[in-house]
Formats: structure tokens, sequence, C-alpha cells
């Protein structure tokens, strides 16, 4: 790899393959509870628990940028990883709420020193993270780069309207990457994999541009730039993920000849407690093999997988070795499975 995003290899027979080798986090510092939230609008912890599994969320304040919780959990994968700034040649920041919407991932590469990284922004709400780690895969199993981080980040706290409790309740804020690395074929992490739109059906969860207009000239209105909060049908996505969510999980599987049986861990989207319950169902996952941490964090849409992946890989649940199911869905409406091999740091 030459420097900043500049294709030097070629595949080679060394490098098909893409290795998951660490991960990290950063939350914020303030958890808001259900019970603090009954305070606000008209809900309870008892209504919370039950339909959606969450018991909290991580809220970010002023100072805690998405650059900034992108740039910690970064840099805590980097340490995991045994890797310096300057050794990655791509930043995937997978995000629907960026610092600025030219882009957040140059700021993140900007403060970690990784001169050599091409680094650029990923959108595809709670999708994110697996549409750019799969995107990663790309780069890395063509021999085109060696290294990359893919980092999801979210802080859907600043589009949630306060007052609206069928959405307030459900989001969190939070930030987690993946280091990856080219690999021999025969040390593949990522499988198989899917990825799905459904654009007709985009009106069900929305982040969308206000309507203002401002005259700028005779004859010529312009829009100005703004967004509504976000608006969703719950009912609609609960379904459409509970339908495509096995659909995607089942092609994994039968494309790649494995029983649910052989799963270490099915780690979902954390949207909701009842969606990764109804999902291992239909496979016959046994509840201690199904990641999840909505009871602390809530939905932090393009963070939950690497999250949780994070929490798991460092309580020593998920090892070296370990086969985990994979799904992201959401916004867009956009979804996707990716079947992958957790391999670990390299010794
Ligand atoms: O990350 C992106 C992907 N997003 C998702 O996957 C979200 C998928 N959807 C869901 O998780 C669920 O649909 C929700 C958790 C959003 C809602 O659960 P639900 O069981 O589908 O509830 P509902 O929308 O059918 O609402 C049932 C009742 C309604 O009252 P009425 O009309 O029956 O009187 C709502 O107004 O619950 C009411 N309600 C609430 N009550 C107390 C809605 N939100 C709340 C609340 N507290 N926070």
């Amino acid at each position: 790899m030459g420097t900043n995003g500049v294709a030097v290899a070629g595949s080679t027979a060394e490098t098909n393959g893409m290795a998951l080798i660490a991960c990290g986090s950063a939350l914020p510092a303030i958890s808001v509870s259900n019970q603090q939230l009954s305070e606000r609008v008209d809900t309870s912890d008892e209504w919370i628990r039950t339909r959606t599994g969450i018991g909290a969320r991580r809220v970010a304040g002023p100072e805690e940028s998405l650059t900034l919780l992108a740039t910690q959990a970064a840099r805590a994968a980097l340490a995991h990883a045994g890797w310096g700034p300057e050794d990655l040649d791509l930043i995937l920041l997978a995000t629907s709420s960026p610092d600025d919407l030219f882009g957040t991932a140059p700021r993140v590469q900007g403060a970690l020193g990784a001169t050599n990284a091409v680094a650029f922004d990923l959108t595809a709400a709670c999708s994110g993270f697996l549409f750019a780690l799969i995107t990663a895969g790309q780069y890395l199993r063509s021999g085109t780069m060696r290294r990359a981080l893919v980092i999801g980040a979210d802080q859907l706290s600043r589009w949630v309207d306060w007052n609206d409790r069928t959405t307030c309740v459900l989001f969190g804020d939070g930030a987690a990457a993946v280091a990856v690395e080219a690999c021999p074929a025969g040390e593949n992490g990522l499988l198989a994999f899917r990825m799905r739109s459904d654009g007709s059906r985009h009106g069900c969860l929305t982040l969308a541009q206000t309507a203002e207009q401002q005259p700028v000239l005779s004859g010529v209105t312009a829009q100005l730039g703004g967004f509504s909060p976000i608006r969703m049908n719950g009912q609609e996505v609960y379904k459409f993920a509970v339908r495509e969510v096995p659909a995607v999980l089942n092609e994994l599987l039968e494309a790649t000849g494995t029983a649910a049986a052989d799963l270490n861990w099915l780690l979902l989207h954390q949207a909701n407690q009842r969606i990764l319950d109804a999902v291992a169902d239909r496979f016959a996952i046994p509840q201690e093999r199904v990641l999840s941490n909505l009871a602390d964090y809530g939905n932090t849409s393009a963070a939950t997988i690497p999250l949780m992946l994070d929490e798991a890989v460092k309580d020593g649940r998920v090892r070296p070795g370990d086969l985990i199911a994979s799904s992201g869905f959401g916004a867009g409406l956009s979804w996707g499975g990716a079947l992958l091999r957790w391999a670990g740091p390299r010794g």
C-alpha cells in the first residue's frame, strides 16, 4: 500500500482473506435511565423494558463530539491490535450523525495521525457498520489495501424529538471500531455476506431534511439546510426486521453449508430484545449464545454491532476462532448479514 489510499498491490494467494483482529469502543459519560425519561415523557420503565429490553442509554454531552468518541474507539482498537496509526490504509466511518456533512472520518484520521490512510464516511443507518465492514473487506481481499479500521458511531440523541415517547426512549449514543487486516484465504474471517436495500419503504424511518425555503435572488428560491427529528413507524420496521433478518441469515447459512448449531454467537443490530428473541427462536439458537447489551445502551444505530462485539471480546465470551452470524437492519430501508470468524490479535 502506498500513501493515502493509493493502491499498489494486486490480489495474491496470500492476501485474499480479511481477518478481524481487534476492537475498541467509547461511550459518553452520562447514562439516562428509563425512570429519568418517564419524568419527561408519558412512559414507564415497565413499558420500555417489556417492549424493547432497554434499561438505559448514553447521551453525549456538547463536548462529546462524534469525532471524539470515534477517535477514542479507534485508539482502543489500534492499541488492542498492536498497530500504530501510520499502519492504517483505510478508515471507514459508518454514521448517520456526522459532525460535518462533508465527512467526519477525515477528522478522525487527523486526530489519530493516520497519515497513510484514506478516510471517508459511509451512511447506511443501522446497517452502516456491517456495510462498512463488507466494503473494507473488498479492498483488503483484493490486495489493494492491507490494514483498515471500520468504525460504527452515532449520536442519535442529537436527532430525536425528546418529546416523542415513541422514539426518544429507544436510541443512545456510542462508538466502536474494529481493526481488520488482509490475510491468507485460509484465515478469512468474512465467510459470506449479503447486503440489501428497499428505498420504496424509506418513509418507515426518516431523519429527513426540513422544507424551509429561502428566496435568494429574484426567481431563485433555495432550500434552507436543516433536518427534522427522527420519525419511525415502529410496527412496520419491526415486521420488516423479523421477516428479513432470518431470511438473510438463512441465505448465509445455506450458502456456506453452516448449521445454526455451529454458530458460536448471534450478533444482531441491537434495536429490540423481542427482535433478537424472534430471530434466535427461528434458528433454535439458545439465549446464552445471543449477544445483547440493549439493557445498558439501547439502540446506538451504526455502533451497536461493534460495541457489542467489543464488550463480548473484552469479557472473554467471543474467542479466537468463534463463528458469528451478524445482521444489521434499519432505515433505508437497508439490511444485510455476514458470517464472520473472529481472529483476535496476531501473536
Ligand atoms: O434501529 C432501527 C431499527 N428500528 C427498529 O428495529 C425498531 C422496530 N420497532 C420496535 O422495536 C417497536 O415497534 C417499538 C419498540 C418501537 C414499539 O413497540 P410496539 O410494541 O410496536 O408498540 P406500538 O408502536 O404498537 O405501540 C403500542 C402502544 C401505543 O399506544 P396505543 O395506541 O396502543 O394506546 C403507543 O402509543 O404503546 C404506546 N407507546 C408507548 N407507551 C409508553 C409507544 N411508545 C411508548 C412509550 N411508553 N415510550
